[in-house]
């Protein structure tokens, strides 16, 4: 419900949250054009769409991206579901009636039967009990302790479930592929996104805390080379079709659960060796994820790292066959690339393949798109033995990447601006603006009527390509005076040469 008009002291401007923005015309055409070019070129490659929810269980992202990446530590949008009709425990609240409607809750799923709820209800449980004890010695103060000691456990009760709002959609995409019993569908089931997704990042050009992303992914028995060089493949055929000329293409191993725990003992143990000449970030990542550490930007850790064992030498036989087949399946199909055996992506899901594409004019995040092969994600999740690749596209990057490079033009949008003049052209210039709509024109139909000038002036404000001109003469002798804006030329045409002659001049301005 409204609250109504505000007191003048309490009219506040409201604006966007930090970190996300809105996407306004004309600019939204071009994102459209990107995603539509996405849409062709994927479904060209036998790939369908799949719609996901924007919120999914915490835990969801928590097992695949990982613990300990950033993206689950510190960035994830994470509340609870709507909590059910019990208060928050105060001072009036009776521990006894409190702890039995606790235990009920937690039998009926009222609040989510997780390990976590069930540990705080023991404790509920022992800290009542010290308070039976204290209150039957009339012990005060012991009995002040058992109550704030129960309070504490008590608001620590996690009411609704953990929801987090999509950091990425990988994992929904195994969520739903096991849901659905997709692994019993012919083949490999491919799939592809376009949607936002929701981080809590420092907000800088580039990077948002909502953001966009076309993503593709191929799951099923098969982890056969060509699968990961033809995805590949499609993403080049992307990048060429939305017109994003100056892109790189970088490719990886990390190889597999077999050989890269190996690698990364090895890794850690040549990194404890140098450990005080690294950064804070860089040394914390030793114990949790020493991979990361070939991420790092840092410029005083580059001659440390250059110097450090590579993955490419540590590989077992079958990642180095299946990473040789892959750059001879590139090769076959002319996809240029460079190897970069730095590559580690920063979420913990990727065996064998990595790959990334940076874009001219992007600053320090020109990185518009990641991907890779994450075989064993479906299982960790619950699944069946699955093998899958996929990639996304940063879009905010790629259009920013094709608006620095003089490609974020829009087209006009108005085909026609019907500038209908005097009641009896009224009735007639709506119907003719519903037929030539049929015939997909675009057209701006004046809600009021305008005096001649201003009418056009209108148009020439809205970028029209032709004005159409309807006045009580016209409509009298069904000719319709047609004038082109950008030379102010005009013509003379009766209905059907009209369409005829907006089709043909129309094209290219549309295409
Ligand atoms: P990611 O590398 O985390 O991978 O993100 C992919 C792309 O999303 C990045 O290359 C970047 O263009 C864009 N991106 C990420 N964070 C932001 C941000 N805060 N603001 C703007 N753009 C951003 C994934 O998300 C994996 N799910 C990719 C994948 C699919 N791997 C296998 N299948």
């Amino acid at each position: 419900m409204s609250e109504g008009p505000a007191k003048k002291e309490d009219r506040r401007k409201f604006q966007a949250i930090k970190g996300v923005r809105d996407i306004l015309p004309p600019a939204s055409a071009l994102w459209n054009r990107v995603e539509q070019a996405a849409r062709d070129v994927f479904e060209s490659y036998n790939f369908a769409d799949i719609r996901l929810p924007i919120f999914e269980d915490t835990a969801l992202f928590s097992r695949s991206i990982g613990l300990e990446t950033d993206i689950v530590m510190k960035e994830t949008f994470t509340f609870d579901d709507k909590p059910p009709d019990l208060p928050r425990p105060n001072s009036f609240t009776d521990p006894e009636d409190y702890t039995a409607a606790i235990e009920h809750a937690l039998k009926t799923d009222q609040i989510p039967h997780t390990a976590e709820n069930q540990i705080i209800l023991d404790g509920l449980k022992y800290h009542l009990s010290d308070l039976r004890n204290a209150i039957e010695k009339s012990d005060f103060e012991a009995e002040e302790t058992a109550r704030a000691k129960w309070t504490a456990s008590a608001n620590d009760l996690r009411f609704g479930q953990p929801l987090t709002l999509r950091p990425e959609a990988t994992a929904s995409v195994c969520r739903a592929y096991i849901e659905h019993g997709m692994h019993t569908l012919p083949g490999n089931v491919k799939l592809y996104y376009i949607g936002p997704m929701f981080r809590r990042e420092r907000p800088q050009k580039g990077r948002y805390r909502q953001f966009y992303q076309i993503g593709a992914e191929v799951l099923g028995p098969s982890d056969a080379p060509a699968i990961d060089a033809e995805l590949i493949e499609m993403l080049v055929a992307f990048f060429d079709r939305a017109g994003l000329a100056q892109t790189h293409l970088f490719v990886n191993s990390i190889g597999c659960k077999d050989c890269r725990p190996k690698y990364v003992d090895l890794l850690r143990a040549e990194l404890q060796k140098v450990k005080d000449k690294l950064g804070p970030d860089s040394q914390r990542r030793i114990d949790t994820n020493p991979l990361r550490v070939l991420d790092s930007k840092l410029p005083e850790e580059q001659p440390i790292i250059e110097k450090l064992p590579r993955i490419a030498d540590h590989l077992c036989d079958a990642c180095k066959q299946h990473f040789a087949a892959l750059k001879d399946e590139l090769a076959l199909r002319g996809i240029a690339y460079e190897i970069n055996w730095r590559l580690v992506r920063g979420l913990d899901y990727y065996t064998r393949t990595t790959f990334e594409v940076t874009a001219a004019g992007l600053g320090s995040q020109n990185a518009v798109c990641g991907g890779g092969r994450y075989d064993g994600l479906v299982e960790l999740l619950g699944g069946p033995p699955t093998k899958g690749i996929g990639f996304a596209i940063g879009t905010d990057r790629v259009i920013l990447a094709l608006e620095d490079a003089g490609k974020g033009q829009p087209k006009p949008r108005v085909d026609v601006f019907l500038a209908w003049m005097g009641a009896a052209a009224y009735a007639p210039a709506v119907s003719l603006a519903r037929r030539l709509r049929r015939e997909g024109f675009a057209v701006e139909l004046p809600p009021e009527e305008m005096k001649f000038k201003k009418s056009l002036g209108l148009a020439d404000k809205l970028g029209a390509a032709f004005a159409l001109i309807l006045g009580e003469d016209e409509v009298a002798s069904g000719q319709l005076t047609l004038k082109r804006l950008s030379d102010g030329s005009q013509q003379k045409l009766a209905e059907p040469e009209l369409l005829a002659y907006l089709k043909s001049n129309l094209r290219d301005t549309r295409a």
